[in-house]
């Protein structure tokens, strides 16, 4: 994949969205506080701990750097954070950058070429570098060697460069994107899974802790529950239901508070937003749960079509609330069990129920069923 600038990013979710996945300017001035400092302090992703713990215990070891690592997830489940805890785990300073910010080969030769020995380098959305970079990566990554260009056109020489043995970390929301060289290049891929509640009510109670906040089991359940598998949402949840608890009550979080909290963000038992539900809502009322086209829902919603397919679909499907298909988008019966509608009689039912009622030999038999 060639990245340049006409390709448009996608949608960054979750600018200014409760339960966007991505990071705002709040959650950057809160999260370093909030990140976990080594593997121990790390919640959930059980399996990807242990795996990392034997990669960094092995290279310790060794007293050699550790392999590279690539850490693919959806974006707020720790990528982040585990890179920061490689280098820490490994006593290694790190370098933090990313994919969109090496725009040439040069950038990430320059970058490289000041690395120290053993350290951590961090390059976040590693599948939006230019290509250039990518194959200056791939002898780095292998032989720690660059070839540096001098000079232009027919005189153009490269001049190899030894590189310190260091350890790059690679993050991506889509490992699919990553071209096979250099997916083959790291020594252990860590795939993110989304938490299950247990895990985000300890990343709650540990981040109400940290911000000297009070919550009880029953209010860190709810807002769990409404964080949609991950650590970022639930603490941006925690914070706004901090601040209703302060205004409206005693400052404790309770299930009573969380949850009227919630109600005034429009967050739902759920973790759907007001976009969620209008995208829902119009499915279920103005075309009886569908099938219809991406374009006809996202104008009865009044959004991009972009916006319907990126921002709010991903959760719905996930959540088993919308399907698509090649006919169009289809609610599930989940979906309208949780608008709290009941489905309208389908087609097949509405027949048998005619056949059922109307004397044989009107000439109008039913819908054939199958
Ligand atoms: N396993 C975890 N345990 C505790 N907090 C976590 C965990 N994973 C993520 N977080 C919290 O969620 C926030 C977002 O994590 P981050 O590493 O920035 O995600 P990503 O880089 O994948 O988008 C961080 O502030 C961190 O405090
Ligand atoms: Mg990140």
């Amino acid at each position: 994949m060639d990245w340049d600038e006409n390709t448009t990013a996608p949608p960054t979710e979750g600018e200014e969205r409760l339960v966007g996945a991505g990071a705002d300017g709040e959650d950057q001035a809160v999260e370093a506080a909030l990140r976990p400092k080594d593997l121990g302090e790390f919640i959930g992703q059980a399996k990807v701990r242990e795996q990392l713990d034997l990669v960094l215990r092995a290279a310790r070891a060794r007293g050699s750097a550790a392999d590279h690592v690539l850490l693919s997830g959806a974006p707020g489940l720790g990528k982040t954070t585990l890179s920061m805890i490689i280098a820490a785990e490994m006593d290694a300073p790190i370098r933090i950058t990313s994919g969109p910010a090496i725009q040439h080969a040069g950038d990430l030769a320059a970058i490289l070429s000041s690395l120290q020995e053993g350290e951590v380098l961090f390059l976040d959305e590693i599948h939006r570098m230019s290509r250039p970079a990518e194959e200056m990566l791939y002898m780095a990554m292998e032989d720690y060697r660059v070839d540096v260009i001098v000079g232009k056109g027919p005189g153009a020489t490269a001049i190899p460069l030894e590189l310190p043995a260091f350890t790059l970390v690679g993050a991506t929301t889509r490992a699919g994107l990553l071209p096979p060289p250099l997916r083959d290049r790291f020594g252990f891929t860590a795939h993110m899974e989304y938490y299950e509640p247990a895990e985000l009510e300890a990343v709650i109670h540990r981040s109400a802790r940290l911000l000297d906040v009070s919550t009880d089991a029953e209010g860190a359940v709810e807002i769990a529950g409404r964080s949609r598998g991950t650590p970022r949402i639930a603490n941006r949840l925690l914070r706004r239901v901090r601040d209703y608890a302060q205004v409206k009550a005693d400052g404790v979080i309770t299930r009573e508070i969380a949850s009227r909290a919630l109600a005034v963000y429009e967050v739902d038992e759920r973790g759907l937003d007001r976009l969620d539900r209008g995208v829902l809502h119009a499915l279920l009322k103005l075309f009886g749960g569908g099938p219809v086209g991406l374009s006809t829902l996202a104008v009865a919603v009044g959004e991009e079509r972009e916006t319907v397919e990126e921002v709010a679909e991903p959760f719905l499907v996930r959540e088993g609330l919308l399907a698509r298909t090649p006919r169009g988008r289809v609610a599930t019966p989940a979906a309208w069990a949780h608008l709290g509608l009941v489905p309208p009689v389908s087609p097949q039912q509405a027949g048998q129920q005619t056949a059922r009622h109307t004397p044989g030999g009107t000439g109008q038999g039913p819908v054939s069923g199958a």
